[in-house]
């Protein structure tokens, strides 16, 4: 499932010419192991500006939401030569949108990020508000800082 404003051109368009009018260097697509087999193609279909983007994979589930996934989300920004004018986009569902969003608010201080929400949780809840976080030594949402998103899609 994607979100269906996805699917919808003049929103597409008007993605498409948010990013292009940003300030942006490089885009870069974040996603877990599911959503990149079942939601980055269909994204990079509809989305053909997207299609060249770089992509860093992260394993799905709660229970990656940890420290060590972002030290490997941050390696692979670097391996990038991700700058602050990297725009991320986080795609998948909650957790991928909580450590999505606090990899970026870290990165060199803080770089742009959206989050195109892939389950319904995320579309309502997790992917609107700022609230980005992972979870350290079994406490939920431990360390987090907040930081909106620089566009709701
Ligand atoms: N930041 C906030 O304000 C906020 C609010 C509520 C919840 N949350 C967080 O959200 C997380 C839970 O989010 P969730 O329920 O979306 O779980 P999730 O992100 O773990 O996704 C659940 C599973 O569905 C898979 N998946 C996601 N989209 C898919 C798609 N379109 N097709 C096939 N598989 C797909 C994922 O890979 C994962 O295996 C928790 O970590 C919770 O703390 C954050």
């Amino acid at each position: 499932m994607m979100n269906t404003q996805l699917y919808n051109e003049a929103e597409n368009a008007s993605l498409v010419q948010w990013v292009h009018e940003g300030v942006y260097d490089q885009i870069i697509i974040l996603s877990d192991a599911n959503t990149h087999g079942f939601c980055v193609p269909v994204l990079k279909k509809i989305i053909p500006y997207f299609a060249n983007s770089y992509s860093i994979v992260i394993p799905s589930g709660e229970s990656n939401k940890q420290l060590d996934v972002c030290h490997h989300v941050w390696q692979q920004l670097f391996q990038y030569q991700a700058t602050k004018h990297t725009l991320l986009i986080n795609v998948g569902g909650g957790m991928l949108s909580d450590l999505g969003g606090f990899v970026a608010s870290t990165y060199k201080r803080g770089v742009h990020y959206i989050n195109i929400p892939t389950t319904l949780l995320a579309m309502v809840d997790a992917s609107l508000g700022g609230k980005t976080g992972i979870d350290f030594e079994g406490i939920k949402n431990a360390i987090g800082t907040f930081q909106h998103p620089k566009q709701y899609m």
